[in-house]
């Protein structure tokens, strides 16, 4: 594994609504590069960016038309050098926003992979061979190019996916993925990762990892094949670039693709879902971190272990308290729960990533929907740096701004949240600070849990010295663990050592080193 990933903590920043410097309403690189400070002082020391490149943002720089060029909103490459140097004299490092299943359908290829008359792009995407004919299980737009032929999009209708083949091709029009047209996909995007590289970023999070081989498998086997060779002729010049996947299957993005790293992702119903996220509109909260929810942390252990063991050896699969796709945590947990719930994604294996203002509870409001955001616009709201203007976002006009921000009277701020000693913000501080001075917390195998009794919604898990209890419920509750061998090096809440057993108050989180 690459060394730094070791002790990596990520912060991540959407560039849109991070800090605007030149006072035009948007986020920009210069505005991240005057923040660095404070990540750093917050106790991040790596960055995930969500993409800066030239786009029409039909969703929000996912749909790239020149990945070679900076947005113009964002800044200039000469910006973005500045950026990478000023990241690495911090002793920091950061990860750009890779998209390579798809592009925009304003980007050059796929205008001159649109026409009639054949040319060196008309296979970089996927075209069926006849405007009627139906691409199965796939979803395809016809009628809008001059070429006979339907094309398959990725995700949103300006999103047509490139060509990287089919595991098994049914049809003429399906190429298989040893194919020249998809070498020299494949070929097009180690050129991209490597212009990146040169220009000095650290690697990548890689957007809609597993979706690049259609038709694939249970275990993505032809996109798994497709990485791995990539990433092969890739680290012959950077052997240390970083990849992580959005993907949530480790099995497949570390074990067989060769990620360093793969996101528990936030799918409804599943484990990480139902630690800060399970609600619905009738007003039913039962996440795990909801003081009186009745769940147990079984629930998230039982998905999350069998698939961490399966790759603790080769990589991290890893935990993030919120990202640009999902509600906020704070949405519907409280002060109190989200310090408990950080504290606990904060001291497990991986890397952890923080969503830019998470560390402050910025919350979740409905807003109408900007560049596709729909239901994620909410969690895409500006910084709230202070008790200024924009809240210290930007200098430009209200009217003016990407998104809104949030203005209620007790809307959280950095300031605020610096000030007052018992912040969220002090919480995510102290227990990053924890974290890099604790050698367990460099390696990435060695998570125990200790104890999980039936009934009790207290738990406790150990990395190697260390001992982290957590009792997320109002109540006390009695572990059956001593520990009176450790000492306590943090305490959130109260604990009562006992022979035997120790009591957990309500709402607490300590962690105990072995002496
Ligand atoms: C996942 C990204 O995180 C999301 O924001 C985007 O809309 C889709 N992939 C499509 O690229």
């Amino acid at each position: 594994m690459t060394e730094w990933l070791k002790t990596a903590v990520f912060y991540e920043i959407y560039p849109q609504s991070f800090k605007d410097s030149d006072g035009d309403g948007i986020g920009d690189v210069q505005g991240i590069i005057e923040k660095l400070d404070y990540i750093k002082e917050l106790g991040c020391n790596a960055i995930w960016m969500n993409p800066c490149y030239d786009s029409p943002f039909m969703d929000a720089g996912y749909d790239v038309r020149d990945y070679k060029k900076v947005a113009a909103r964002y800044g200039t490459m000469e910006d973005m050098k500045q950026l990478f140097e000023e990241v690495h004299t911090r002793g920091m490092h950061i990860l750009l926003d890779l998209v390579p299943g798809h592009t925009s359908e304003e980007h050059p290829w796929f205008i001159e992979s649109g026409k009639n008359e054949p040319n060196e792009y008309s296979d970089r995407y996927i075209w069926t061979d006849s405007w009627f004919k139906r691409a199965e299980g796939l979803a395809y737009i016809a009628g809008e190019r001059e070429r006979n032929g339907a094309y398959i999009i990725n995700f949103f209708k300006c999103q047509p996916a490139l060509n990287y083949g089919f595991l098994n091709p049914q049809e003429k029009w399906q190429k298989p993925i040893d194919h020249s047209a998809c070498l020299a996909t494949r070929e097009a995007l180690i050129d991209i990762m490597c212009y990146w590289l040169e220009e000095g970023c650290d690697g990548f999070r890689v957007d809609m990892a597993d979706s690049l081989v259609k038709n694939d498998d249970e275990i993505k086997s032809g996109t798994c094949k497709v990485w791995s060779d990539m990433f092969e002729q890739v680290s012959e010049r950077y052997p240390d670039a970083v990849f992580v996947s959005e993907w949530n299957n480790p099995e497949s993005a570390i074990g067989r693709a060769g990620f360093q790293m793969d996101f528990f992702l936030d799918w409804y119903g599943n484990g990480y879902n139902l630690l800060m996220r399970d609600y619905d509109d009738t007003g039913r909260d039962n996440s795990f971190f909801k003081k009186d929810s009745t769940r147990s942390i079984q629930d998230f252990l039982k998905e999350y272990l069998p698939k961490y063991e399966a790759v603790k050896e080769k990589g991290m699969y890893c935990l993030i308290t919120g990202n640009h796709d999902m509600v906020r945590a704070a949405y519907r947990l409280e002060e109190s729960e989200l310090k408990l719930a950080f504290a606990f994604l904060l001291t497990m294996p991986g890397a952890p990533f923080i969503y830019y203002g998470d560390e402050i509870g910025m919350r979740y409001r409905v807003l109408p929907s900007k560049e596709g955001g729909y239901t994620r616009t909410g969690s895409r709201t500006p910084m709230q740096w202070n008790n200024g203007l924009n809240l210290g976002f930007s200098e430009a006009d209200q009217s003016s701004l990407y998104l809104p921000t949030d203005d209620a009277k007790d809307a959280p701020t950095v300031e605020k949240q610096q000030k007052r000693a018992d912040s969220l913000y002090h919480t995510v501080r102290q227990i990053l600070d924890i974290r890099s001075k604790q050698d367990a917390f460099t390696r990435h195998d060695n998570l125990e849990i200790v104890s999980v009794e039936e009934g009790k919604r207290s738990f406790a898990y150990r990395r190697d010295d260390l001992i982290i209890l957590c009792n997320p419920s109002c109540r006390t509750e009695t572990l059956e663990i001593d520990v009176r061998k450790s000492h306590v090096i943090y305490t959130l809440g109260s604990l009562e050592e006992g022979e035997g057993s120790c009591k957990l108050g309500a709402q607490s989180f300590v962690i105990c080193k072995a002496v």
